[in-house]
């Protein structure tokens, strides 16, 4: 019998996507269950990545903690920093991965680190046997409020941020803000960059939050009661953003506020200037093309670039390049199907998406930008 001509077959189907993100205090005491309360305990074994430099403040804890619960744990290390996010780092994950079997379903691959190390296990734990399970335990700012908190994963290929990777949720995120004590403070204010976007783009009332107590949470590394207050808006609202759109389905996202003209700046100067200092400098040019525009009044922007005085976040504006961030600004066009999509601060805390930016409209917001500066002796408290 032949094939039936014509014939036609279609498969629908839908995955769910359920974790959770969970505040823990002191994830590696051995009187915590947090880590390992997902998966088999009893006989367990764990195969847990961890960034190199955890591993020297927190390393014996890591280890005396799984001892205490008699797990068979592999401990394996990873650099930290952009230079780390590669192909060999994911290959080195998955050879290591496939020497030490794991049950497939019940004993989470966990990933303790910055944005650089969780998006490159998680990647590996989505690509091994087609998908096994992990937690993620993130270490740097930027990770606690952005990279550990969705479900994107990914390396850096062929000179290209993130060119490989997928959408992989997490089985549970544990967040201890203790771990950021250790974390240098240039770290910390690439974080806050993000904090302040959302702050920016979303949250108003975030935005008052930092003014008024932003600076004493970065000197003390968010220890503090205000600073814990940060930390949960600034997730709440990310998780508001990502969640209806996971699979960035919709392409006008207003997360991507600062992340239009960043891409470029990255690529340029890789471990030079981390994400959040990127993200700042695009944050500062989409608030003078916002203020060009009357979409944001004097006292508004005024406002913004008050706050980025007052965090001492420094941003290098001298690294602004007109034509470099309009080809960012082209490929993130290529990036977010055929319209440009930027999202810009219409009022603090409100956003619009414009989709007509010119090159010349970078050029004179960069210089505005630098005449702010000079006018004010290396000051951009208003624009
Ligand atoms: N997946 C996403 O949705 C997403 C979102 C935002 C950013 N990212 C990615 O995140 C990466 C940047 O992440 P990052 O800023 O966390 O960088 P990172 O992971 O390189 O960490 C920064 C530095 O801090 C060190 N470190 C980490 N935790 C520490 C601690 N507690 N104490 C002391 N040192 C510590 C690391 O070794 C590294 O040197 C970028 O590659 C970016 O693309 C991903």
């Amino acid at each position: 019998m032949s094939a039936t001509p014509g014939a036609r077959w279609q498969v629908s189907a839908t995955r769910r996507i359920e974790y959770d993100l969970l505040n823990v205090a002191d994830v590696f005491d051995p009187r915590s269950d947090a880590l390992l309360s997902m998966g088999r305990v009893q006989d367990g074994r764990r195969f847990v990545v961890v960034d190199a430099c955890v591993h020297a403040h927190h390393g014996e804890r890591i280890r005396a903690y799984f001892a205490q619960h008699r797990i068979d744990a592999r401990i394996i290390t990873l650099p930290g920093g952009e230079g780390g996010k590669t192909l060999d780092a994911w290959l080195e994950v998955l050879r290591e991965l496939d020497d030490f079997p794991i049950h497939r379903r019940d004993e989470p691959v966990i990933a303790i680190g910055g944005g650089v190390l969780t998006d490159v296990v998680g990647y590996a734990a989505a690509s091994y046997r087609r998908g096994v399970p992990h937690i993620k335990v993130p270490t740097t700012l930027m990770g606690y409020v952005d990279a550990a908190v969705g479900i994107k994963t990914g390396i850096n290929f062929n000179d290209h941020k993130n060119r490989l990777g997928n959408f992989e949720p997490p089985r549970r995120v544990l967040l201890d803000r203790g771990l950021l004590r250790s974390l240098p403070p240039r770290h910390l204010r690439n974080g806050m960059c993000e904090i302040v976007k959302l702050a920016v783009i979303r949250d108003a009332a975030l935005f008052g939050l930092l003014e008024r107590h932003g600076a004493a949470s970065l000197a003390n590394a968010f220890q503090d009661e205000h600073g814990g207050e940060i930390l949960d808006r600034a997730i709440g609202g990310m998780l508001e953003e990502l969640a209806p759109n996971l699979h960035e389905e919709e392409l006008a996202r207003k997360v991507d506020f600062g992340h239009t003209f960043s891409y470029g700046l990255e690529t340029r100067y890789g471990d030079d200037l981390l994400h959040g200092e990127a993200v700042l400098l695009d944050i500062l040019v989409s608030t003078a093309i916002a203020r060009r525009r009357g979409l944001l009044d004097a006292a508004a922007a005024g406002r913004i670039f008050a706050l980025v005085e007052r965090l001492q976040l420094a941003p290098e504006l001298a690294l602004l390049d007109a034509e470099l961030m309009w080809q960012s600004l082209l490929d993130r066009v290529e990036h977010r199907n055929g319209l440009q999509r930027v999202p810009l601060p219409a009022g603090l805390g409100e956003c619009v998406f414009v989709n007509d930016i010119a090159r010349a409209e970078i050029e004179v917001s960069i210089h505005t930008l630098n005449q702010r500066t000079t006018s004010s002796h290396d000051r951009i408290a208003e624009c």
